[in-house]
């Protein structure tokens, strides 16, 4: 029976190599719909764990990795010779980007130097990491073909970009519709059936360039709006008007507006570092990307802008941050999640650190501070009690977990300082916030 056939009767082994955030609810979708699956990984204590049927993601609970264990569909494994096992070999590793801001391909890479010696005939394989256009054909398909097999002769090779957004309560990696590019008319033809029985919908491209651009532009797009709020955010500051109060005015026009929210800056393994990739690409053509730059630049000084506000509010109350004590509220990148990648609050904790403030941080999500791509403060979440939240000069909203109780935090906190609007329901004590 051919590839096309067996990936319709759910009778392929769908291989993901890299079972982090993306990779790992992909692969469920599959065992969940009936496919025999091996997942791979370098880190051994992830496949130790899901063979326990265990999870490392906050918000893939224990039990949805038992019961996929429980099928008996599904294995995970460190050893990279099985690639021979399976039919679809989907690629889910980090693209994160070097100290130079150029695009990081070492995962990328070395996936491909993996696999290709256990490479077989009839193969098809997918890459989901971000990256930038091109990356499919010049860069993966040359070192698969170090196997000796032809690229779109013997196996077949397509892009298709992931879109998931961890712990968004209206979509998943199931309701998310899927953009699968290829440049050939058989591989484009596996992929849109492979994704067919799990996603929703597939949104088939001519080719995997289209694809890797159009992750790049959804990513972009978010990075230049955010930007947009962040500048709005800072000159209505200085004019004395509440930047939310403005956006949720406007968001009310039913067509041509859509609403972004400035922050304390950009977090996350996309936003900030997705949009380089292009840039980093578009040098090969001559080309600026001068909307990129200036979102980047933007983006990049929000924690800096945030510092100083914090120094102004210190200073209304006659301190200064140098010997001042700050607490960070959440260090996560966004709401919800215990993702620290690209934080902007550990940017923060280092600026007010650099000034003097000493730091601690809460977050109920992330007890320690892991070792980060650019950051090792170590330090570990605070309790967050009443007792804890007088001692400090100043309380820093970073993160607006939903976990926090807003009027306590103010209640108790001397000084606020509020980067997400999130104490705006908040009635008593409100002459104790600022908004940064
Ligand atoms: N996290 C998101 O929300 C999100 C959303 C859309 C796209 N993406 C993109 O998806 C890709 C993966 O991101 P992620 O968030 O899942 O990363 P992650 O760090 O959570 O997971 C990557 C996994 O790959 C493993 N890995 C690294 N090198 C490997 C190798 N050579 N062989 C096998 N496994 C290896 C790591 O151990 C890790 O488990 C990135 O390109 C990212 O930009 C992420």
């Amino acid at each position: 029976m051919d590839l096309l056939e067996r990936i319709k009767k759910h009778e392929a082994v769908v291989g993901v190599v890299g079972l982090g955030y993306v990779g790992l609810p992909l692969l469920i979708e599959f065992v969940e719909q009936g496919f025999k699956t091996i997942g791979f990984d370098i880190d051994e204590k992830k496949i130790v764990k899901l063979n326990q049927g265990k999870s490392y993601i906050k918000h893939i609970g224990d039990d949805r990795i038992k019961k996929v264990v429980d099928t008996g569909l599904f294995e995970a494994t460190a050893d990279f010779k099985r690639i021979g096992e399976v039919d679809c070999i989907l690629i889910a590793v980090p693209t994160p980007l070097t100290k130079y801001r150029e695009p990081d391909m070492s995962y990328i890479v070395g996936t491909g130097e993996t696999i290709a010696p256990h490479l077989r005939k009839g193969q098809l394989v997918v890459l989901e990491s971000s990256t930038y256009p091109g990356t499919t054909e010049e860069v993966l398909k040359p070192i698969l073909e170090t196997s000796g097999l032809k690229g779109d002769e013997d196996f077949w090779v397509a892009f298709s970009p992931e879109r998931e957004d961890p712990n968004n309560p209206k979509f998943n990696t199931r309701t998310i519709p899927k953009v699968v590019g290829a440049n050939t008319e058989t591989a484009r033809a596996l992929t849109v059936a492979l994704y067919d029985q799990v996603i929703v919908q597939t949104v088939p491209v001519s080719s995997s360039q289209a694809a890797e651009a159009t992750k790049l532009l959804e990513n972009i797009f978010r990075s230049v709006n955010i930007a947009l709020v962040n500048e709005m955010k800072i000159i209505l500051d200085r004019m004395g008007i509440d930047v939310w109060e403005v956006i949720n005015a406007a968001k009310t026009k039913p067509f041509g507006f859509m609403p972004f929210y400035p922050g304390p800056g950009l977090g996350g393994h996309c936003i900030p570092i997705d949009p380089f990739y292009l840039t980093w690409k578009a040098r090969e053509f001559e080309m600026n990307t001068r909307f990129i730059e200036l979102a980047g630049e933007i983006n990049t000084n929000m924690p800096y802008w945030v510092v100083q506000k914090v120094m102004e509010a210190l200073n209304e109350q006659g301190k200064s941050l140098k010997g001042s004590s700050v607490l960070v509220l959440g260090a996560a990148y966004k709401k919800d999640i215990d993702d620290m990648r690209e934080s902007p609050s550990v940017k923060l904790m280092e600026i007010l650190m650099e000034k003097g403030a000493k730091v601690d941080y809460n977050d109920p999500y992330v007890p320690e501070l892991p070792k980060m791509r650019m950051y090792d403060i170590q330090s570990k979440s605070v309790d967050l009690n009443e007792a804890a939240l007088k001692k400090y000069d100043c309380v820093l909203i970073s993160t607006d977990h939903s976990a926090y109780d807003w009027n306590f935090v103010v209640k108790n906190a001397q000084l606020v300082v509020d980067t997400r609007n999130a104490t705006i329901d908040v009635q008593a004590g409100r002459e104790k916030i600022f908004k940064a």
